[in-house]
């Protein structure tokens, strides 16, 4: 191992492995002109939305994390028990306790690694990024899980068409581990929070949930509430702003990027954030029309296609950024 800058050990972060999961039924913009008053025109201009995937009963957040997490093992070439900690990033688990990573642990085998959910909405996956890199660069833990699972169908209100048509279920993981090379992984990160916007995505469960005005709720309990121009507002600004300000923490300009991978909102976000940055196309990666915005999910997906059509290679930079409820945004500047 070599020494920083600081004098002490340095620890470098490899990306080892990534896999993913997805349900086996879809949901076209077809189907839900059939539920709602929609069309795939609109759906297709206002969200670049084509098709979503749906979890069929049995399927959960669990499960989609495990299948998700042992592709990952497999893609990493290690064994569960070489885990030591896993990071599930969800806004859908499956009950307030045990958390769900907890139970992924066991069931990939990978006992006692350490198990946490980790809650920042559409943020989470990329929050728990900047978390693993952290640990593993302290020394204390070597490998690292970060799970993005959704299964966002079961808070959705399917007679709302304001939010039903953007949503959809799926798992990515990733599996980090330290690496003799400090100059490998993390460089720069943001993690940031504002409660205040709070009611402009949530999940109410209860009366006492709603905001002071609500003059939006949809009235149906336990389903995603949303407005949709305000967080659009906030999320082009703000991605821009997180955009600018890691890169320029880091030195980094965006020719010298290989991809950025952001969280899967709307494509109309994502064109706006490309243009900004004055990116060719295929560096800013955008597959929203296959999957729809699977919260934090969308980064790990996004990350698996780049990965598995070779166009990721060791020593290439690559931004992660993402932004949701909460709100909640972030980003992950990496040299893999
Ligand atoms: O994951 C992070 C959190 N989420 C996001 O980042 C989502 C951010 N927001 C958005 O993506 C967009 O705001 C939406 C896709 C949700 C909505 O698109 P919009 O362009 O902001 O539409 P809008 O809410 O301004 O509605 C425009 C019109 C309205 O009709 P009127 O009042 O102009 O007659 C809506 O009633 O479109 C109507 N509309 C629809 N029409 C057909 C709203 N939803 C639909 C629909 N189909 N599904």
């Amino acid at each position: 191992m070599s020494t920083g800058p600081d004098g002490r050990a340095g620890v470098g972060v490899r990306l080892a492995g990534v896999g993913t999961a997805l349900p086996t039924r879809t949901l076209t913009n077809e189907d839900l002109a059939g539920l709602v008053d929609t069309n795939d025109e609109w759906i297709t201009q206002r969200t670049g939305i084509k098709t979503r995937y749906i979890a069929e009963n049995g399927t959960t957040t669990r499960s989609l994390a495990v299948d998700s997490l042992r592709a990952a093992i497999d893609d990493a070439g290690m064994q569960p028990g070489e885990l030591d900690m896993v990071l599930l990033a969800t806004m859908t688990p499956e009950m307030s306790c045990p958390s769900t990573a907890a139970r992924v642990v066991h069931e990939v085998g990978a006992s006692p690694a350490g198990a946490m959910d980790l809650a920042a909405a559409c943020s989470g996956f990329v929050y728990g990024l900047n978390h693993a890199a952290a640990l593993i660069q302290t020394g204390h833990y070597k490998t690292v899980a970060v799970i993005g699972s959704e299964t966002l169908s079961k808070i959705t209100n399917y007679e709302d068409r304001r939010t039903c048509i953007l949503f959809g279920d799926a798992a990515g993981a990733a599996i980090l581990t330290a690496d003799d090379d400090p100059a490998r992984g993390c460089l720069a990160q943001t993690m940031r929070s504002e409660g205040s916007l709070w009611g402009e995505l949530y999940v109410p469960r209860t009366p006492d949930d709603l905001p002071e005005s609500h003059d939006g709720f949809t009235g149906r309990f336990n389903t995603l509430q949303m407005n949709g121009q305000e967080v659009f507002k906030f999320a082009v600004t703000t991605t821009q702003s997180i955009i600018d300000e890691t890169l320029e923490n880091a030195g980094v300009t965006p020719t010298d990027l290989a991809a950025v991978i952001p969280h899967q909102s709307n494509r109309r976000i994502l064109e706006l954030v490309k243009k900004r940055m004055d990116l060719p196309d295929g560096k800013l990666v955008i597959n929203i029309d296959k999957y729809g915005n699977t919260s934090a999910a969308s980064v790990p997906l996004c990350l698996n296609e780049k990965r598995r059509a070779g166009e990721l290679s060791e020593g290439d930079l690559v931004l992660f950024v993402a932004i949701g409820g909460g709100m909640c945004w972030t980003t992950s500047l990496w040299r893999l």
